[in-house]
Parts: structure tokens; sequence; C-alpha cells
């Protein structure tokens, strides 16, 4: 048994929270017990400084220097910490302050979703009385089905000749593996209620969509942090809890499976139904997430030379192998993966936009956590990821934050006072800047004259512009006018991260071009997927140089590609064909072993960079 004098109680201000733990645990890990959403990006290591808190009451000690790169003298002599980087030695206080804690990010809403074909994975049918069960052999045949013989289990078979021989019976049946399966047996015509859930397993946020199966009409979207968040922002950092952690990759899958119950529960109550009415789940996440929610091993993504690894096959588990709150035996299908970063929400994107039907050639990016580059048209496909997400996500920028309440999502730089007009999500008092904002004003201090072709910050034409701990800094919002008590400023070292991650992309863009003849006259479609299509100034974006211009392409916003994937194979078992030819034949490229990369990236590391993808700014 524990000692109580080895125990230490901690109080969390202002959610009222309080934990007892070991005498000497990091705090970071005690919040987290405590269900405290504090944000990690970088998964507790000392090196993104989001996670601070402060000290009201007690002793705590530093577990290294971390700290004091991200806390000035006089903030650590108040009493602001790192929760990561400090052990909790007696019974303390500590007061969270609110741009510590993940709030729930803008969701991205709004995109319609629609099915050619309806021809789901589950379907029920009534049981014809002539269904037998001798051993030779044993049937159960369904009212209008006239496809591959089911397989039924011994239990199933049981529950049937169980039931009065009078009354109506309802099968469920499976086609999502080969052959099909019935999975449930129930008594009466039920054939009229069947539903399923498509879900977007982003790496900070899940989206779901309940469906009913019987006509595609979507009954309900509701989204939820991805609990995974607290223990690390990347996909590196959750590879790593589970690499390192004894029982880390069951608590990564519960916390994914936990934070879908919530929503799964909150659609289901909502519309009326009961969650074991849910037959089918698919489910689109990249590499990372969808093995995470299977319970898979992530082990070996780690390392650069998975790619080869990946299955491109899809992978599928029972609801009740991974602990989801719907029918027992629903099937859950992941969208299939094609590398190590490019998974089963990029192949989503691809089926939502229908590229891979078009004799035209589309380009299609979609810049969530990683971004993720495909090009081609209905006879080749080819695709790479680039680590450029992040900063468009607000990761990695001082002020950075992800698209919520309190961020500013756009930006205007007025041509005489070189003031900042803004505005921010939920109209509220800035706490700090999000993707959207992050380009804008970026795209604004060059407009302005405030930053270099070399993306660089120049002193002299503003007294705005300053120097600071990170060289000079434009002061985007003054103090008083923050809800966090500080100028919000964009420094050179978060201008240096902006213009490594558009190189990244712009550069990626160019290898795929490049390696296919094509030129920017060639792109007849640019589909936009996420929030960074939805909400980003594409103007702004090709100012910078993110995107080349491509005079002729019609730009397509397609919103949540991966929900929309996950919808449609939900509903069509023509679109699971199409997503797993699309991953078997995509063609990848790993930017990381490519040399034709460290050339397109240098090209592309001024705005907005070479002639022959911006002719319109020569
Ligand atoms: S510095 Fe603490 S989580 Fe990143």
């Amino acid at each position: 048994m524990q000692e109580t004098k080895d125990l230490v109680k901690i109080f969390f201000d202002p959610m009222n929270k309080e934990v007892t733990v070991k005498r000497g645990s990091v705090l970071l890990n005690a919040m987290r017990d405590a269900g405290i959403q504090i944000e990690s990006i970088c998964g507790g290591k000392g090196e993104c400084g989001k996670c601070k808190v402060l000290l009201v009451k007690g002793e705590a000690s530093y577990s290294s220097s971390k700290h004091e790169n991200f806390l000035s003298k006089e903030e650590i002599s108040e009493g602001n910490r790192l929760a990561c980087q400090i052990r909790v030695l007696t019974d303390s206080e500590f007061a969270v302050p609110v741009e510590s804690l993940v709030a729930n990010p803008k969701i991205l809403v709004g995109t319609k979703m629609s099915i050619e074909r309806l021809d789901p994975a589950s379907k029920k049918y009534l049981v014809l009385p002539s269904s037998t069960r001798d051993d030779k052999p044993r049937l159960i045949r369904l009212e209008g089905y006239s496809g591959p013989t089911p397989e039924v289990s011994d239990e199933i078979f049981n529950r049937l000749f169980s039931m009065e021989p009078e009354q109506a019976i309802t099968a469920t049946l499976s086609r999502t593996n080969t052959p099909p399966e019935i999975i449930n047996i129930e008594p009466n015509d039920r054939t009229n209620s069947n539903y399923g859930l498509a879900i977007d397993v982003g790496t900070t946020t899940i989206v779901a969509l309940l469906a009913d199966l019987t006509n595609g009409q979507v009954l309900g979207q509701a989204s939820t942090l991805n609990r995974q968040v607290t223990y690390g922002e990347t996909l590196l950092t959750r590879i790593a809890f589970s690499r390192k952690t004894k029982d880390g990759l069951q608590r990564l899958q519960q916390a994914a499976v936990q934070s879908i119950n919530d929503l799964l529960e909150k659609l289901a109550l909502n519309a009326g139904i009961k969650n074991e009415e849910i037959t089918s789940v698919s489910a689109g996440g990249n590499t990372v997430m969808n093995h995470l929610l299977a319970g898979s091993d992530v082990d070996y993504l780690w390392f650069v030379d998975a790619n080869d690894k990946v299955s491109r096959h899809p992978i599928i588990r029972k609801a009740k192998d991974i602990g989801l709150h719907a029918n027992s035996e629903a099937y859950v299908y992941c969208l299939p993966n094609v590398s190590r970063f490019l998974g089963g929400d990029a192949t989503g994107d691809v089926i939502a936009s229908g590229m891979h039907g078009s004799d035209e050639t589309s380009l299609l990016v979609d810049m969530g956590t990683n971004g993720e580059i495909i090009l081609g048209n209905k006879n080749w496909l080819v695709s790479c990821s680039v680590a450029s997400g992040p900063a468009f996500e607000g990761a990695g920028v001082r002020f950075g934050m992800r698209g919520m309440r309190g961020g500013i999502e756009h930006v205007r730089i007025n041509r005489e006072s070189f003031k900042a007009e803004y505005s921010v999500i939920g109209n509220v008092l800035p706490k700090g800047i999000c993707g959207s904002g992050i380009i804008d004003a970026a795209a604004e201090m060059f407009s302005v004259g405030v930053l270099d072709f070399r993306g660089k910050i120049v002193e002299g034409r503003t007294p705005l512009v300053r120097k600071g701990r990170d060289g000079l800094e434009y002061v985007l919002v003054p103090e008083e006018k923050t809800a966090v008590s500080r100028d919000i400023v964009i420094t050179q070292r978060d201008m240096d991260y902006i213009m490594d991650s558009k190189g990244a992309t712009c550069g990626g863009i160019m290898v795929l071009m490049k390696k296919f003849k094509l030129s920017i006259y060639d792109v007849k479609n640019l589909y936009l997927a996420g929030a960074f299509g939805a909400y980003t100034n594409l103007g702004n974006a090709t100012k910078l140089g993110i995107f080349p211009e491509f005079p002729n392409a019609k730009v397509h916003p397609i919103g949540n590609g991966s929900l929309s994937g996950a919808y449609k194979t939900l509903l069509s078992m023509t679109k699971r064909d199409e997503a797993k030819a699309v991953a078997l034949n995509m063609l990848y490229i790993d930017l990381l072993v490519d040399v034709m990369f460290a050339e397109t990236y240098s090209d592309s590391i001024y705005i907005p960079g070479p002639k022959e993808l911006f002719p319109s700014s020569a």
C-alpha cells in the first residue's frame, strides 16, 4: 500500500479539481490524470513552452533548465512554470491560464455530403422462412439478396432458431469482409433502422457524422478534441509516447475511442436511435491515427524507412475489439493508408474530390498537422507529404494557436500607420494567432515592406518593429488589446519557421510537377481540403508563395475531405473499391530522400518563389 506521506495533493484552479499523486510526479502527468486538457504540443519535452502554469502554493522542483527558454526571470519569480518541467514535492495549488488550455477548435462545418449510388457495406434484410439449421448446409436466406453466401456464426444460428418461427426476423449483412457475414439477427422487421458512423480521426480534432444507411441522409455531425492531444501534438510525439510508455499504445487507443464514443452517444441520443443500431463505421485518419484507433503497433512508423512497410489495404476491426459503443459486431473500416505520412485521410480527400476519375489534371493540397499533396488524374496519381502543416496551424509560432476562440484569423496591415487590423474568432480579445491569420500577417508584412523577399523582418520602417528576445519582431496587437496581457508579436524566429514551411510546401508541389514534366498551366483543378482551404485567403497564400499560381485552375475548397471520404465509403462499396485502387496505385515520393527536393526547396525559400511558378510577380 502507498504510504500517505509519499503522496501529495494538487489543486487546480479555475477548474476546481484535485488529484492525489506520488510525491515527485511530473505536473503534466498529474494534469493528464486529472483530465485537464493542457496544451502540450511537444508532448512534454520542454520544447514548445505551451504548458505554462502558475504555482500559487506549495513546492515543485525543476527537472531541467529548459523553462528558461520560454519564461523570463520576472515570469519565473512570479511563479510561472512549465508543467512538463517540474516535479511536485508538497501539497500544492496551481492556476492554469486560459491560453494553456486546449479549447475546442473552430470546426469546419457545412461540407455537403452526397453519394451517387447507395450501396452500403451494411444492409438489413428480412430472413426468409426457408432458412435451415441442418448441418449441411446451414443457411440463412435473405429476402432480396443475391450475392455470395454469407458466413454465419453458431451464435447467430442459435439466436435465429430460438426466435418465434411465425414472427418477422431481420438480419444485418456486412460486406466489409469477403465472404460477407451476418453480424446480427433481431426480431420484427427492422430493415428501416440501420445506421452508420463516418469519422474523421484527426490528430487534434475528431469529427463524426451519423448517417441513415437506408437512404444516405445525414442525421447529425459533432466534433470534439482528440483526447490524445495531451500526449503530444504531433504524430512523432504520439509514436514516441507509444514506444516509451508501458501501456502507451492502449492509452492512446482508448483516448481516441473515448473521444469517438462521446460523439457517437451524443449523435445517437439526438437522433433518437440506439447505439446498437449503428452497424457500420468508416474512418479516415492519417496513418498513425488509423493504427492507433485499431490498436495496431506504431513503433515501426518511427523510422524513416517505414514507407514501404505500410500496408495499403484498409485496416478493419470489429467495434467490440476496440471498445467502440456501436453494435458490438459492427465492422470499423479505416480508409487505406499509402505511406508513413500519407494516410487514409488523404485517400479520403481523393475520393471526396473525384480527381481520380477525371481526365483533367488536378492538384489536391491538405494542410493538417502534416501537409499532403497529391497530383494527377484518372490515369495516374503521385503524392508526397511535407512537414509544413504545423506552422500553418499555429504550432511552432510564439503566439500561434489553433483555429479556436480568441485566435486572430484574418489580418490586414494599414499602409500608412503599419498597424494591424484583424478579426478574431468569437469576436473576443485575441489570445494568439491561428493559421489563416499567420498567412495573412506574413503576406501583409511583405506587402507593406516590413518583411523582405527572404522573409526577414525589416528594421526602421515602423516603430512597430522592435528588437525582442528572438531578434526583430513586429507588434501585431498591443498588450492592452489582448487577452493575454502581453503584446502579440510575430518574431523573426516565427518567420523563419513559416518560410521553411512555405518553402517545403511549394518545393513539394514543384517536385511532383517536375517528375511529370508539367507546368502551372497544365493544372486544371486545385482542390483545397480542410480548414486551410476553407479559411485561408488564397490570394495571400499565393502572394507568400505557398502555392504556385495556377492560371488555368478552378479552385475547389472541399471542406473536410477525410470525413467526406469516410461518408462515401460508409455508403458505397464502389467507393471502397475506388479507395483501395487509389491507395494501391498512387505513387509516393519520399521528399526526405529525393534529390530534386533539395533544389526545389531552395528555389522556393524566398517570396514568392521561382519565376516559372509565379509569372505575374516577375
Ligand atoms: S514545453 Fe511543456 S509540453 Fe511542451
